[in-house]
């Protein structure tokens, strides 16, 4: 097992009448970061968070807070995201002049990253790999917790592996989406270092221990 691979559980898929709680044990059983899915009802076809959770959630907890905007316009809400205590702010390569957001979140001093839907080839992210901290390869369609994973994403996942390595480039390399004890040792093989995970963590008995159930399946990248 690797001790670089990070995992990041969902706040999408916790009891939200007992959030503190249920972040404070992932965060006692070692999780790394904690992942917050803000969603527009536009992008996406459903409505969550804003940045008055992410207040909330780093009154609660000392983990960084991996922040994925499935948002049409994420540029207006970059600030907002900032000052409430986003650690990253992730966003999609599907929206306009992604180039110019992910210069100001960086900007902001905020470590930035570019998200692709299933639909989307490693291409589009291309022009800005050598300009992000983090990429994230959508293994279901965005909008919900809970979906089956994609398997048809791991050639992209190692196509930006492999891009990463021969252009020793330095982002990290994240999946989101139906990442479980079965699905985290292919995924970590192929070279994913950062790991969201929602339903396969919070509506468990025992977050912590299904956290590191996912952590022991880590398996070390094929190269
Ligand atoms: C889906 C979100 C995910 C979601 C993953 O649009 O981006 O972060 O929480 O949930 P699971 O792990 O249940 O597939
Ligand atoms: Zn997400």
């Amino acid at each position: 097992m690797s001790a670089a691979v990070r995992v990041a559980p969902s706040v999408l898929s916790a009891d939200l009448a007992r959030l503190a709680e249920q972040v404070q044990a992932v965060e006692a059983a070692g999780a790394d970061w904690l992942h917050v899915d803000v969603m527009d009802g536009h992008f996406v076809p459903n409505l969550t968070f804003g940045p008055t959770v992410v207040a909330a959630l780093k009154r609660i907890t000392g983990l960084y807070l991996d922040t994925h905007l499935m948002v049409s316009d994420p540029g207006r809400f970059l600030r907002s995201f900032a000052d409430a205590g986003s650690g990253g702010l992730t966003v999609h390569v599907e929206v306009p002049d992604v180039g110019k957001v992910l210069r100001d979140i960086r900007a902001m001093g905020l470590r930035a990253g570019l998200a692709l839907k299933p639909g989307t080839p490693l291409e589009a992210a291309k022009p800005f790999l050598d300009r992000i901290d983090l990429l994230l390869i959508m293994t279901v369609e965005p909008g919900f917790g809970g979906q089956k994973f994609r398997e048809d994403m791991l050639p992209k996942l190692s196509a930006a592996n492999n891009q990463r390595r021969m252009s020793r480039l330095v982002f990290d390399l994240e999946v989101d989406g139906g990442i479980g004890p079965e699905t985290v040792g292919v995924v970590t093989a192929r070279g994913a270092d950062a790991l969201v995970a929602g339903n396969s963590i919070f509506p468990l008995p025992d977050p912590g221990a299904a956290l590191r159930r996912l952590r022991e399946g880590v398996r070390p990248a094929e190269s």
